[in-house]
């Protein structure tokens, strides 16, 4: 790397997978004590999309990743590390979704690993990527958030089977020597005193498969939803104002402000509290529900599919997940703009 030449991170592509079958909330009314009225009114979500049982996390990220690098006018031979963020890995130890993903792309001979970050996992793959193509060490990362969350959720517990869904998203990170197209900045932080607000209690070295695991439902995401959704709304809020000051940015200057899709009241009392105009949040958390790692990138792909998302203009990433786990990022899109 030249000091004199610096090389900076850029977000050259988006791409998304959707499973096929799709899950209502009259769907939900049959299976649980809920109803449409009150999942509409207390999250916003209509329905989410649910993987087939042959479908798995690795087949959700290789699709979204081949549209990414379709979309990014590179071959798969140009990408020099993958890096997938799941909390709902094909196989819990090894071998990573990554490696998988990988393989499935016909990339060969290239580091993969996956990165555990809930919800906030594809922002910190962004902070990664980003550290790797700033040192000199990679150029195209492919970089994926899929989750079959389905696989982890009790469908008689209605207080978390109404949120969540699968899907995948994927993007391609490059080098890039033209400042206008850097990554502006990215926060990303942690506190683990808030690891029982989400979580998946096994399987783990705490508590190893056994009959007991499978008797109290360890295996089942559990949340206690109304501190999560309090500490939700403190961070998100928190995060963006520092990002945005930081850069001497004000929140009326930014096109495109792309929260976590976890909750509609979350993101109104965000987008409130931020003064946000309506048509610059982006909201798809009614048709998707919350997909975890993969709700950003699919949320990005659905406004460049749309045609929204244009080469250059300024993006708001900021997410929040277990762990506790939340980040913010500040980018412009660095892709070619979809042809109408
Ligand atoms: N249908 C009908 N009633 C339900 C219900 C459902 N699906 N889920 C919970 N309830 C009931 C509760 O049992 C409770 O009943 P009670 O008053 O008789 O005890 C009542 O609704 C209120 O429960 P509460 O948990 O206080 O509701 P809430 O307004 O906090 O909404 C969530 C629940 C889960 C929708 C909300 O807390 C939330 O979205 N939290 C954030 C979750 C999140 O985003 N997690 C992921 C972070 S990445």
């Amino acid at each position: 790397m030249s000091l004199s030449n610096p090389v900076y991170a850029s977000f050259r592509s988006i791409g998304a997978y959707v499973p096929q079958k799709i899950l209502t909330n009259s769907d939900l009314e049959e299976m649980v004590d809920t109803s449409d009225e009150w999942i509409t009114k207390r999250t916003g979500i209509k329905e989410r999309h649910i993987a087939a049982d042959d479908e798995y996390t690795s087949d959700m990220g290789a699709k979204a990743s081949q549209k990414a690098i379709d979309r990014a006018g590179i071959s798969k031979d140009d990408i020099d590390l993958v890096i997938c963020a799941t909390v709902t890995p094909d196989y819990f130890n090894m071998p990573s979704t990554a490696c998988i993903i990988s393989d499935k792309l016909g990339i060969k001979n290239v580091q993969a690993f996956d990165i555990s970050a809930a919800c906030s996992g594809f922002v910190y793959l962004l902070s990664i990527a980003k550290a790797f193509i700033e040192s000199g060490m990679k150029k195209n990362i492919l970089i994926v958030g899929a989750e079959k969350f389905s696989s982890i959720v009790d469908y008689t517990d209605r207080g978390t089977c109404i949120l969540f869904g699968d899907g995948a998203g994927a993007a391609i990170m490059s080098a890039t020597h033209d400042k206008s197209e850097s990554m502006i900045d990215i926060h990303a932080s942690a506190d683990g005193s808030y690891a029982d607000f989400l979580m998946t209690p096994a399987p783990g070295t705490v508590h190893p498969v056994s009959q007991q695991v499978i008797d109290e439902g360890l295996n089942f995401v559990q949340m206690k939803g109304n501190e999560t959704f309090k500490l939700a709304v403190k961070t998100l809020t928190k995060d963006v104002i520092e990002i945005l000051e930081n850069n001497h940015i004000s929140s009326e200057d930014i096109p495109h402000f792309i929260p976590h899709q976890a909750n509609y009241r979350i993101i109104k009392a965000v987008g409130d509290a931020l003064k946000m105009r309506e048509d610059q949040v982006v909201l798809t958390v009614g048709k998707y529900g919350n997909t975890s790692a993969a709700s950003i990138p699919m949320a990005i792909n659905d406004i460049y599919e749309s045609g929204r998302l244009k080469y250059g203009e300024l993006m708001l990433l900021d997410t929040f997940g277990g762990g506790l786990t939340w980040a913010s990022a500040l980018l412009p899109f660095a892709g070619k703009t979809i042809e109408s």
